[in-house]
């Protein structure tokens, strides 16, 4: 199924965010406030994650997509990066069946050959074991980039095509990484930063932005929830006026 455009259409606005989208940030800052090693904020945010997504089943998201590992993080140091790889390997073996008893999908994209091959296998067998569930898709962003995304579906598009010289913007987007997802509703970083970080940059064209000053490890159902209540806010014009849009209430 397509999902669709926000620049195509007027896209239906659900008063609960069908889809959530989540750059989690400040795991380093968390523990180095605790004179703890940045590796014990990471630790920490696997446990946020998992309240992330019960509190999401619980207020009905249909997807909640999460940015674990940027294609710019392997500039970290190399214990750093190992590490974080290690804590991937063991959430995925840890709740995997716990999601799948959940009926939740999981879904991992992003550049995966850069992986060490039995984390690929892991990763195909846990959406594989998933791909039925139906209540929650959650998406893990692992070495993934806005830009790697918009190039990969770029290339896929012209190796379909490769006569033509010009395309439509309807016959890219189903090339993209999260095509079987609408396009993000709400968007949170948390750790204070107020910037894109090369997350999804073309999904997030009429996403409502939320920046929250709480740690990664500190977030839970409370901060989401607050979260939630901002985009309940939002007038989402998508171009249009506000009269216009009071015009197609009444
Ligand atoms: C986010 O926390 C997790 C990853 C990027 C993997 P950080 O590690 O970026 O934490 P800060 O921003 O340094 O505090
Ligand atoms: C963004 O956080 C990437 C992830 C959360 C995975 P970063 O901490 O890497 O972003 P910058 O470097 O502050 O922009
Ligand atoms: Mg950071």
């Amino acid at each position: 199924m397509t999902h669709s455009s926000s620049t195509l259409s007027v896209p239906a606005i659900p008063a609960v965010p069908r889809h959530v989208a989540i750059i989690m940030d400040g795991n380093g800052r968390w523990a180095t406030k605790r004179f703890l090693p940045r590796v014990a904020g990471h630790a920490k945010g696997v446990d946020a994650v998992r309240n992330t997504i019960e509190a999401s089943l619980y207020r009905g998201i249909e997807y909640l997509t999460i940015f674990a590992f940027s294609s710019e993080n392997w500039r970290r140091p190399t214990d750093e990066v190992s590490l974080l790889m290690r804590l991937f390997v063991t959430a995925l073996e840890r709740e995997v069946a716990k999601m799948h008893a959940n009926n939740i999908r999981l879904k991992v994209v992003g550049d995966l050959s850069k992986f060490d091959i039995k984390l690929q296998e892991m990763i195909v067998n846990a959406e594989r074991r998933t791909e039925g569930n139906t209540k929650l898709t959650v998406t893990i962003c692992a070495n993934y980039g806005g830009r790697w995304d918009v190039m990969q579906a770029i290339n896929k598009m012209i190796a379909l095509h490769p006569e033509r010289t010009t395309f439509t913007e309807a016959e890219l987007s189903p090339h993209l990484a999260m095509a079987y997802a609408p396009e993000p509703d709400l968007f949170i970083r948390t750790g204070g930063e107020e910037r894109i970080s090369n997350f999804l940059l073309w999904q997030l064209a009429y996403t409502e932005l939320y920046f929250s000053e709480i740690y990664w490890p500190d977030f839970n159902a409370e901060a989401l929830e607050a979260a939630i209540a901002s985009y309940q806010q939002r007038e989402r014009r998508f171009g249009r006026t506000s009269a216009q849009l009071s015009k197609q209430e009444s």
